[in-house]
């Protein structure tokens, strides 16, 4: 579903700061664990609720567990629902009781499969204002005896028992009404508000993925449950209303004496519930409103973001040419009338792909090229281009069931480059996905606590268990091996499958195999025919049936390749068996000076002729990283490859410079290799300005920070980096006429950013004094000078270098900001203080949801941790609220599962183990919600940390020292 786990550059850059180049692994997306309170209790106007029947709540004689088809976490399939009529009335106000409500009815319509007395359907948090809770109708309308109806809130069920079988192949529809709460808890039919001109706003609006449509309307809410779908919603007549489907009536209505509107929208396409929205607000839109020969786009907004400072604007000039560039990709017709584009103040996620109404986090739809920085411009263009990619693929075609989230997931996460390459063809977007996702991920995928992109359908069920699929291998391995598959096929041959896949499917549900039974049949059209070792789903099962990825080792001497799984940790154990034996069907590209060449490992070990490199050559392999691995060679090799960086680097590809330096970092840390070569590859840096090989070493070197900047290792480190970053900030200082020109290209301008902001985190006077003038200029005059891609280095190295004063000026400028780019911004700049008693007060404030959005709020803690002064009050803080953490925003915040990687970062002694396994200890009862595989990780990788920096730390010392001597000279 959503898009969340992007790193937005904002944020890695402030990282860099204090070298920890992620406040922002919002890699999560689980919200909503199942630890959910029962609302129920807090709606006391309403009729009682009942009275489980749930078996695990009746005490009877027999304790076996019971087969009551109620008790169980799927749908039984003896119903088929085709089409609801949902009508609801969201109330903008308080109630007597101090609450917001919803009134709802809902009927939901369905064909008996199997004959059967049970109607059971999803319905979670909703109170039945009738008696009975529900009418059960045959298909003439007609009400059906019941004997009983029950709620089962253990699993979300509303249960009819009816008094007579339901027949074989018949329709019947079971109505109900209803009220539900309008919380603010970003799930389901929730509420959101915002300031404007002195006055709270509030909109209604939804989130239903993966499982909340049944807190709108009983529905059958599982995603191979499509139906379709006629909405209505009532609202005042000051409001707008959008849903999936273009709006057919408006009737007015008086109610309680109050005027209020019926707007009716179109039926639906038939479509799975999680995909439905509706929203209701003051929103203002820009673009073309369709008509009955044309799609309608539209960007939706808060009034000022939208009409007074034109931020859809950008937006708005993407979203038409991303959906004609994936009709002709899809060789499909964009299924609906429009697509409204809408940015919501308070969303979990990054985005969701409703159909035909997909909702963003506001800074990932708006954009001020006034105080937007050139990486939220990217990010609004790839989650935009994300979320267009499902309305096909996803949306058109869904999969069965949870199990392949992978591939939906995965899939958007390939062709969003394609699609935003369509939008920004000067960008050379498509290269980032090699720094974005792959390089990323493989840094989660190398763990023996890694899991396959695959899970068996019966292994998912519960709504936790549904909600740890959205993580990074989700979504950016699965983008990094269809990016392989789309390379080994061919991008034609890809698109062929893909598109018959798409026709074969439409409106329907798949499995993950379907998709390569229809690859197969392009693969096997194709004149002439496309090497091949093995069958497409022989070669794909070893990536997707076993988790993790081969380093493949090749020794230009002997000509001998071997892989072999690659563990960061070499003494970590891998207890999950692969009926692979970690072996994979490797799909290796190789180039020397002057040849390029394919071959592909099927085995653990091969002889390849082509692999011996005379003396005089280097051999380079995984070119452009198109494969899912890494690649280590001999000693020979790897002293010639770095020759040739000093030498002249522009021989060896710009995302292979980026590729040696993270493989050479990755292979040190799993000891195939010395740390100081990994260190040797940074040497010739000084000489490049590009942005990957940068990027890639910076990510690479911020592990050293996270391990060393609180020990004599930082001193000649921070020299070496000084040295090393001085020319590319001279280069753009003397480009840019001092900073205040910016360069053209994207890739140009992310360089420029690393080059202030690296140099600033390390103290190089020059940037130190810039940041403080640019920034004292700002205080001054209170007109904001300093360009939006610079912004985050100055506004953090001015409140890391200044007082108390800079510190407010932010704070103040942070709270009346009506930007959320700019927010983020400054917000992440109050992490960057160096006063222990201002980061406490920072931790403080971000529990406090008047003071930071509850969205925010794992993040600024992640803030706080990466900066060094604030790593250790950030575990403590963590530490003592925990139960209040987890209760405050485990239940609503997709990033919370990363909360307890950021704040253990540094961890690296034995003393540190031990405060974190008594953690563990200490909290078994609250439990640790969607960040329970976090802290296992967390325990894994501090192990690992602490035997690293035993192993290390004089040799690089001694290296850092070594080179700033050799400077010296
Ligand atoms: C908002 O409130 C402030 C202080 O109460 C007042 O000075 C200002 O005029 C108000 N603005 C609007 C647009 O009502
Ligand atoms: C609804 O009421 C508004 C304002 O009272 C009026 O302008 C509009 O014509 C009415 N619409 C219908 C369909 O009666
Ligand atoms: C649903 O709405 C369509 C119009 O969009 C209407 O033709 C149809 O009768 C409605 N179906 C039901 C079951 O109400
Ligand atoms: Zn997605």
């Amino acid at each position: 579903m959503a898009k969340g786990y992007y790193i937005s550059k904002v944020v890695a850059i402030v990282g860099i700061l204090f070298t920890i180049a992620a406040l922002a692994t919002i890699i999560a997306l689980s919200v909503l664990y199942a630890n959910e309170k029962d609302k129920n209790n807090n709606v006391p106007n309403l009729p009682e609720t009942t009275t489980p029947t749930s078996s695990e709540n009746t005490k009877g004689p027999t304790s076996a567990p019971s087969n009551d088809p109620w008790t169980k976490d799927r749908l039984p399939k003896t119903l088929t629902p085709y089409h609801y009529d949902i009508r609801l009335k969201p109330v903008l106000k308080k109630n007597d009781q101090g609450l917001y409500v919803f009134y709802g009815k809902s009927e939901a319509f369905f064909t008996c499969v199997a004959a059967t007395n049970l109607v059971i359907i999803h319905s979670k948090n909703l109170n039945f204002n009738t008696s009975p809770k529900a009418f059960l109708k045959d298909s003439a309308g007609n009400n059906l005896a019941v004997s009983k109806i029950d709620e089962v809130p253990q699993k979300q069920y509303l249960v009819v028992h009816a008094a007579n079988n339901l027949e074989d192949n018949k329709n019947y529809s079971l109505y109900t009404e209803f009220v539900g709460e309008l919380a603010d808890d970003l799930a389901g039919f929730y509420r959101s508000e915002y300031k404007e001109d002195n006055e709270t706003k509030i909109i209604a609006t939804t989130q239903m993925a993966a499982a909340d449509a049944r807190k709108a309307f009983p529905c059958f809410d599982e995603p191979a449950m499509k139906a379709t779908f006629n909405i209505t919603i009532v609202h005042k007549p000051d409001y707008v209303v959008l849903s999936n489907m273009n709006p057919i009536s408006h009737n007015n209505l008086t109610e309680e004496d109050e005027l209020w509107i019926e707007t009716v929208f179109d039926k639906t396409v038939k479509m799975s519930t999680y995909l439905v929205a509706f929203i209701v607000s003051q929103f203002r839109p820009i673009g073309d409103p369709g008509n009955s020969t044309t799609i309608g786009v539209q960007i939706w907004g808060r009034k000022k973001a939208i009409e007074d400072e034109q931020q859809g604007a950008y937006a708005l000039s993407i979203t038409k040419p991303i959906l004609d560039f994936f009709e002709e990709y899809y060789q499909t017709p964009y299924p609906l009338p429009k697509s409204d584009q809408v940015a919501i103040p308070d969303f979990s996620a990054g985005a969701m792909e409703n159909w035909g109404l997909v909702t963003y986090r506001e800074t990932a739809l708006l954009y001020d090229p006034a105080v937007s920085s050139i990486g939220n411009k990217e990010r609004v263009l790839s989650v935009v281009a994300h979320e267009l990619a499902h309305q096909w693929f996803g949306n058109l075609v869904t999969i069965q069931w949870w199990n392949d989230l992978w591939l939906n997931e995965g899939f958007a996460s390939y062709v969003e480059y394609l699609g935003a390459d369509k939008a920004e063809p000067t960008w050379n977007i498509k290269d980032l996905i090699v720094l974005n996702d792959i390089h990323r991920v493989m840094a989660v995928d190398a763990l023996a606590s890694s899991h396959p992109l695959t899970s068996k359908e019966e292994e998912v069920n519960t709504l936790a268990e549904i909600n740890q699929l959205f993580d990074s291998i989700t979504y950016s391995k699965g983008a990094s091996v269809i990016r392989m598959l789309s390379t080994f096929l061919s991008e034609a041959v890809f698109v062929e499958g893909l598109a018959s896949y798409l026709k074969d499917f439409q409106y329907d549900n798949t499995k993950y195999s379907d998709l390569w039974i229809h690859l197969q049949a392009a693969v096997d059209m194709t004149v002439p025919p496309v090497d091949l070792p093995q069958s497409v789903s022989e070669i794909m099962d070893t990536w997707v049936l076993q988790m993790g990825f081969p380093v493949v080792t090749i020794n230009t001497v002997t000509g001998v390749v071997t892989q072999k799984h690659f563990l960061l940790d070499p003494d970590s154990v891998v207890s999950r068996p692969s009926q692979f034996n970690y072996t994979w069907i490797v799909p290796i590209s190789y180039a020397t000076r002057a040849s390029l060449g394919h071959y592909w490992l099927q085995t653990p070990s091969a002889t390849v002729d082509a692999f011996q490199t005379p003396a005089s050559d280097w051999l380079l392999a995984n070119i452009n990283v198109t494969g899912y691995y890494r690649v280590n060679y001999d000693d020979t090799n790897w002293n010639k490859l770095i020759a040739q960086l000093e030498s002249d680097h522009s021989n060896i590809p710009v995302i292979n410079r980026a590729q040696i330096i993270d493989d050479a970092f990755n292979l040190a840390r799993a000891m195939y290799i010395p740390t100081t070569r990994a260190l040797d590859t940074t040497r010739y840096l000084s000489n490049d300005t590009e942005y990957m090989p940068w990027q890639a070493a910076l990510d690479s070197l911020t592990f050293f920070t996270q391990m060393f900047d609180h020990s004599e290792v930082y001193g000649p480190m921070r020299e070496y980096m000084k040295k090393q970053v001085r020319p590319l900030f001279h280069y753009f200082r003397d480009w840019t006429l001092n900073f205040t020109t910016i360069p053209e290209s994207l890739t140009d301008q992310y360089s420029e950013i690393i080059a202030v902001s690296t140099a600033c985190s390390y103290g190089l006077p020059e940037c130190v004094t810039l940041a403080s003038e640019l920034f004292k200029e700002w205080m001054d005059s209170n007109i904001n000078g300093i360009h939006p891609n610079l912004r985050s280095t100055i506004y953090c190295t001015a409140v890391a270098h200044g007082r108390a004063m800079e510190w407010d000026f932010v704070w103040e400028k942070f709270s009346t900001s009506n930007n959320a780019q700019e927010s983020d911004k400054l917000r992440s700049a109050l992490s960057c203080s160096r006063e222990p008693w201002v980061l406490n007060r920072l931790l403080e404030y971000s529990l406090d949801t008047n003071k930071i959005r509850k969205q925010d709020a794992v993040s600024t803690i992640g803030s706080v941790s990466s900066n060094v002064i604030g790593h250790s009050l950030a575990w403590d803080f963590v530490r003592a609220k925990w139960k209040f953490i987890l209760e405050q925003i485990g239940g609503s915040s997709f990033s919370f599962r990363n909360l307890i990687e950021q704040v253990t970062r540094r961890f690296s002694t034995e003393f540190e183990l031990k405060e974190l396994e008594q953690f563990k200890r200490d909290n078994q009862e609250a439990g640790f919600g969607s960040s329970a595989q976090s802290l296992e990780q967390a325990i894994e990788k501090t192990k690992a940390n602490i035997r690293w920096v035993n192993e290390n730390k004089d040799s690089v010392l001694n290296w850092f020292k070594g080179e700033i001597k050799a400077e010296n000279i």
